[in-house]
């Protein structure tokens, strides 16, 4: 297995998909060469909201794992992540919209193939204080938690 230093990475905004907002960027961890199955980490800057507090879903046709290492994630599906946040949506499960007041960085891991994104064509209105709904295996349920932010500012 090659190993990567993300310290030593440039952020590539590049390798991000056009109809996700701008601002975020990838460093690319690992790309399975017999399954096309990728690990990358994704960091966005703070104040990414959705243009008139809107924005479509999107799915994919394999699953997706996502890790909040740092920062804090606001999903219209899933509810507000923060550090330790994880989220493991099955293939074509509609996720977001999602947007972000103090930006953050993750760790994301596709199975079962490589990222391919499909967005729906309706917008869905957007809230900073979504209900907590975990998509979680059914074993990790028993773990899951809303998080519970910190003061700050
Ligand atoms: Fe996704």
């Amino acid at each position: 297995m090659r190993f990567v230093d993300p310290l030593s990475m440039e952020w590539d905004a590049g390798l991000v998909d056009p109809q996700l907002a701008p601002g975020v960027a990838i460093k690319p961890l690992r790309e399975d060469p017999e399954t096309g199955e990728v690990s990358f980490l994704y960091c966005s800057p703070p104040h990414r909201v959705p243009p008139g507090m809107a924005k479509p879903q999107w799915t994919h046709p394999m699953v997706e794992e996502l890790y909040c290492l740092e920062g804090e994630y606001v999903w219209g599906d899933c509810g507000r992540m923060g550090p330790g946040g994880y989220a493991w949506w099955r293939e074509d499960v509609y996720h977001g919209p999602a947007g972000t007041d103090t930006g953050y960085h993750l760790f994301v891991r596709t199975i079962g193939g490589p990222l391919v994104n499909h967005f729906d064509d309706e917008k869905k209105p957007f809230t900073w204080e979504p209900e907590y709904r975990p998509q979680l295996p059914a074993d990790l349920m028993q773990y899951a938690a809303a998080y519970d932010r910190p003061p700050n500012y």
